[in-house]
């Protein structure tokens, strides 16, 4: 993968802008189409509108009212027009207060304050692909999508971690992609839309054609599966053993994705000791949520803008989350932030593994190690960014202000409408959990 060695660019520049910045495609043709239908309700109206400015001409209260009365217009107007703009759902007290959050406390603004946490590579370097590849990647992706076998992948990977997923792939360029989880093989179908001739790897308890039986599901052709009574979990495959059964001998040309729902600290390690380079993991969670230990959980630090949390119940940051926990699913306030004794880190002091069914409370000084360590080892981090902000995409579960700014912005309508991304049902953009990319190797000693 000769590209990766110079991936020095930023991929994503940051600039956050209000939602309501710009809106290229939301005409107002749609408003006051119903009311030309009622023609009489309009003449009366005018009828009463004249004899009014009759009177106020007369009484010298034409030009103040006229002045107030645009004031009035326009302002409800911006109100009307911003209802385009803005995620609306259920009831219509929901829809103001959500319209308020929006349109005057920003997107952003809360966590914005306090950063969005991310880990620190060895040297800083990032990625080599920029917000423009992204957009252009999203524009070839959006029509392959829309070929998909598996339309309804509850549990697996929705439209954000598909894309980015088929995008990294494509980039790269790997010589062989190993995939541990599965689940009906809708991940497989990604990476062989992005390589179409690569061998592919399965790891997966249970094979995705048992699920064929039940409805749609994907089995690849030129993947080798591990799976069934063939089962090896990925910490125990004997990695140079495969690898040479498949002729691979640089190491640094396998992608590795990893869905599987493990901690992500033990399959770093393990990647590190079979020598694997580049690793993709689906399920990047925020602190104090999910059902594994996650780079996110790990690399959240006081020392880390956006990290830290404090389980003070009277501060500005427990204020902050109660209320955008309000209208993010996602979002976690204090009393679920923290666990026994404060503890913030993990999930409530916790590092939990293999879907919640093992957890084991770690100190801080433990938490705060494992972060060296990752950071000891990372070459390259980087989050995907979801494909398009909240008002756009009509998701509500996770909040905008703890991830990276989005590939199309709130407000560009008319962009999100060009690359097709409209056409897609709100559901496939509801599973965004900071999908990450990172290029390793072990520190030198
Ligand atoms: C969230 S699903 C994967 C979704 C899939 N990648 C997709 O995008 O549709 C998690 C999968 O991990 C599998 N799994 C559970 N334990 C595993 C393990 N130790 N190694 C690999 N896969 C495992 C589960 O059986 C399940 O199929």
């Amino acid at each position: 993968m000769p590209k990766t060695n110079t991936m020095l660019e930023r991929a994503v520049v940051s600039t956050r802008r209000p939602p309501h910045a710009t809106d290229e495609g939301v005409s107002g043709e749609v408003d006051g189409g119903d009311e030309a239908g009622d023609e009489s309700k309009t003449r009366k109206h005018i009828s009463f509108a004249i004899r009014i400015s009759n009177y106020l001409t007369r009484t010298r209260y034409f030009w103040p009212v006229l002045t107030l009365a645009l004031v009035i217009a326009i302002a409800s107007s911006l109100v009307i027009h911003s209802r385009d703009l803005v995620c609306v759902s259920a009831s219509s007290s929901d829809y103001i207060s959500r319209l308020r959050f929006f349109a005057f406390d920003g997107l952003e603004s809360d966590f914005g304050s306090l950063g969005v946490p991310c880990c620190r590579s060895k040297h800083g370097r990032t990625v080599e692909w920029t917000s423009k590849d992204l957009l252009k990647g999203l524009e070839e992706f959006v029509p392959i999508y829309e070929t998909r076998p598996i339309k309804n992948n509850m549990y697996g990977m929705g439209f954000d971690h598909s894309f980015g997923l088929w995008f990294i792939t494509r980039w790269l360029k790997p010589d062989l992609m190993i995939e541990s989880g599965a689940f009906k093989g809708h991940s497989t179908w990604v990476l062989r839309q992005a390589m179409p001739d690569t061998p592919i790897m399965s790891l997966t308890p249970r094979h995705p054609e048992k699920y064929l039986k039940k409805g749609p599901a994907y089995v690849d052709e030129n993947c080798t599966y591990f799976a069934g009574k063939d089962f090896v979990d990925f910490g125990k495959m004997d990695w140079g053993r495969v690898m040479k059964k498949h002729g691979i001998q640089d190491l640094s040309q396998v992608l590795v994705l990893f869905d599987d729902h493990q901690n992500e600290l033990k399959r770093l390690k393990q990647a590190l000791k079979a020598g694997f380079k580049h690793l993709v993991f689906e399920d990047n969670y925020d602190t104090g949520t999910g059902d594994h230990y996650s780079f996110r959980q790990i690399c959240d630090q006081f020392y880390v803008i956006g990290g830290g949390h404090s389980c003070f119940k009277d501060s500005d940051e427990a204020r902050i989350r109660s209320r955008r926990k309000n209208f993010w699913e996602k979002a976690v306030d204090i009393e679920e932030l923290c666990g026994p004794g404060e503890a913030w880190w993990g999930v409530r002091g916790q590092m939990r593994d293999d879907f919640n069914h093992s957890n084991k409370a770690i100190t801080y000084a433990e938490h705060f190690e494992n972060s060296r360590f990752v950071e000891s080892v990372l070459d390259v981090y980087w989050e995907l960014p979801p494909v398009a902000g909240p008002s756009l995409t009509h998701q509500t579960r996770y909040d905008p202000a703890r991830t990276p700014s989005p590939v199309v912005e709130d407000g560009r309508y008319g962009l999100f409408q060009r690359l097709g991304l409209s056409r897609l049902e709100a559901s496939v953009f509801n599973g965004y959990t900071q999908m990450v990319y990172l290029q390793v190797s072990e520190p030198q000693k």
